[in-house]
């Protein structure tokens, strides 16, 4: 039974995915013009299965009945809404481009569907299930688990930015679904890379994120490194504006995730006054007292001497809480 039910489930999700994918590519729509002015090429829309879901209540519904699942089915799979008044369904998706979330197996358990205008809200998700918790599955990782580029993988926020990396021969890149890295997203990371070059949008919310992520990468100890982006730019964005080999390039020039830690304490701390001084070498002393082994953190020290011009004794004593001696 339960068997059936776990078939049911990936096949109603299948099916929807195909029903889509059939809407967007079948003649000329509103959904392809949309991926074309984006910059998607035909062959990233196949290998990803986006689709459309079209201008109406019940077009799925009435597939998948004709499929020959229930409605309760289909409710479960979580593609249609019972209405609240009526007892009636609903298609949950509507006019949005649709994004089939795979599990690592690569078996269609959600969708992402994404608006084709400004209206609100941008992205819909498929409600969780036990089949899709948004909180341990990475988009693109079906794909990414076997593309490890020297150990490496590419962590992102979106969607679009994972298309659009794949698109461009980096297959070793996943994101979350908009929602914060976990510490099961990051077990799952660590079995497949030894390495993740976190590369959110580059304006205030990726900023934290990032600093989030990298608390969380570090437990499953895995090396960090961070790409950082100009303030108004996602991945997406950023590589097709500049190209392939600008963002390889950044790739190579990414940060340890220490360096990232002090270049942030530095632009927010970034005044000459006294107050804005004194708050930078406490955030720096935070910083370094993580640094597990002797010599990384004597070399930081050293180097930190020089570019923020705070001595190396009063940070070591800061760092462990120490009055620095005046003679
Ligand atoms: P584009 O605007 O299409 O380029 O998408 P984006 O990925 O750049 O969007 P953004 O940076 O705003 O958000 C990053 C990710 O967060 C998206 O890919 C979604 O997974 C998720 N997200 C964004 N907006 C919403 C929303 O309104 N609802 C939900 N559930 N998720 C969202
Ligand atoms: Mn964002
Ligand atoms: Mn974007
Ligand atoms: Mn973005
Ligand atoms: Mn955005």
């Amino acid at each position: 039974e339960r068997q059936k039910n776990d078939r049911i489930y990936y096949d109603i999700n299948r099916q929807a995915g195909r029903y889509f994918y059939d809407n967007l590519v079948q003649g000329r729509n509103l959904a392809q013009d949309y991926l074309i002015k984006r910059g998607l090429t035909v062959k990233a829309i196949k290998s990803f299965g986006l689709g459309y879901a079209l201008d109406g209540w019940d077009y799925l519904l009435n597939y998948l009945i004709k499929k020959g699942y229930t409605k309760e089915d289909i409710e479960k799979s979580g593609l249609i809404v019972k209405s609240k008044q009526k007892d009636s369904y609903y298609d949950r998706f509507r006019k949005r481009i649709m994004f089939p979330i795979f599990d690592v197996r690569g078996n269609v358990i959600a969708f992402g569907g994404r608006v084709l205008d400004d209206a609100l809200p941008k992205y819909l998700n498929s409600p969780e299930t036990k089949y899709f918790n948004k909180s341990e599955i990475l988009y693109g990782l079906h794909i990414a688990r076997k593309n490890a580029i020297n150990g490496q993988g590419i962590l992102v926020e979106g969607y679009m930015d994972v298309i659009a990396l794949h698109q461009q021969g980096l297959k070793n890149t996943v994101a979350t679904l908009g929602t914060s890295l976990t510490q099961g997203h990051a077990v799952t990371l660590k079995k497949y890379f030894n390495e993740i070059v976190i590369c959110f949008d580059g304006d205030s919310a990726g900023i934290k994120a990032t600093l989030r992520s990298i608390e969380i990468l570090q437990n499953v100890h895995i090396d960090i490194k961070v790409l950082t982006l100009p303030n108004n730019m996602d991945p997406d964005d950023f590589i097709k504006k500049k190209g392939k080999d600008a963002f390889e390039k950044k790739i190579k020039e990414a940060l340890n995730f220490i360096d990232y830690k002090i270049y942030i304490a530095q632009q927010k701390y970034s005044s000459k006054s006294l107050e804005d001084q004194i708050k930078l070498g406490k955030a720096v002393a935070n910083i370094l007292k993580d640094i597990k082994s002797p010599i990384e953190q004597e070399t930081y020290l050293k180097n930190i001497e020089e570019k923020i011009g705070i001595s190396k004794d009063a940070i070591i004593a800061e760092m462990y809480g120490r009055k620095v001696s005046m003679n």
